[in-house]
């Protein structure tokens, strides 16, 4: 039995004591209110507003285009919804890169704005100076490795990353100097197996993995995807629990013929 399953509150130190204790961490995505709160009542230990909410709320094919304010949104209808669960919100692109100051203003804006209780960036050494400055303000940074999304058109796909050996060392010392410098956890997307045992066995910090294994401390899914309401997206990781898209569409097409066959409402469906 899990020594935190009760953990009225999960923070930062919770999933670091998870790590310790060797409980594995569930993470989801949710974007907003209704669906936060099924996450939350349902157990998971971290939310991740993502920017993922590019693609799967506003049908971006990348998740470059989604704003600062747009994101503040998603997280202040996550926010609402949850007593449990921390929340983690993405930094998104343009948002933090550009330099350190403007980093510390995004991340502000996110927490003092949406009332979430951490940000994540993507990236290693290039964005060093900006997760320190963001986190000697005393906001808690999860640091994001390996397949970075806001990177695409840099890498030009979205296969997995680091199976060169120079990519998996750079990977590697990032992951640490992350760690070194204040980071809370950091995500592993679409790496080795072999090498994400490998990063978490040399972190004390938990690392939370996407496509890279069942090593990492935990894991993380894109909810649209594990509830199955994406379709057409079928990488190996990905395990859809539910194929809400038809069940979706099934109940919809009823609903349609019910109204044209004027069978809704009936008699005890109206006042
Ligand atoms: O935006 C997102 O959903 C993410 C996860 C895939 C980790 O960053």
């Amino acid at each position: 039995m899990s020594t935190f399953v009760n953990a009225k509150r999960i923070t930062t130190h919770v999933l670091r004591a998870m790590k310790e204790n060797k409980e594995k961490i569930a993470m989801l995505t949710a974007y907003d209110y209704s669906l936060a709160k099924i996450l939350d009542l349902s157990g998971i230990d971290v939310i991740l507003v993502g920017d993922s909410a590019s693609n799967v709320m506003a049908g971006h094919q990348t998740t470059l285009p989604i704003t600062l304010d747009q994101m503040i949104y998603h997280a202040q209808s996550v926010v609402r919804a949850v007593e449990r669960a921390l929340i983690v919100v993405d930094l998104p692109f343009g948002s933090y890169q550009g330099d350190s100051k403007n980093a510390l203003e995004s991340a502000i804006r996110i927490m003092k704005e949406s009332g979430a209780h951490a940000v994540k960036a993507e990236g290693g050494r290039e964005i060093k100076e900006s997760v320190e400055r963001i986190i000697s303000a005393g906001i808690p940074v999860m640091g994001h490795l390996g397949l970075t999304p806001q990177s695409i058109y840099k890498y030009g796909t979205y296969s997995v990353r680091a199976k060169e050996q120079e990519e998996a060392e750079k990977l590697k010392e990032d992951a640490l100097l992350l760690e070194d410098i204040g980071c809370f956890a950091v995500v592993l997307e679409k790496i080795p197996a072999s090498l994400s045992k490998e990063v978490t066995e040399s972190l004390l910090i938990p690392t939370i993995g996407i496509g890279a294994g069942g090593q990492t401390d935990g894991q993380v899914l894109v909810l649209h995807d594990m509830l199955g309401i994406t379709k057409g997206f079928n990488p190996r990781f990905l395990r859809r629990y539910l194929d809400l898209s038809t069940d979706i569409s099934n109940a919809v097409i009823r609903y349609i013929e019910d109204v044209r066959a004027c069978d809704f409402p009936n008699e005890n469906e109206q006042y």
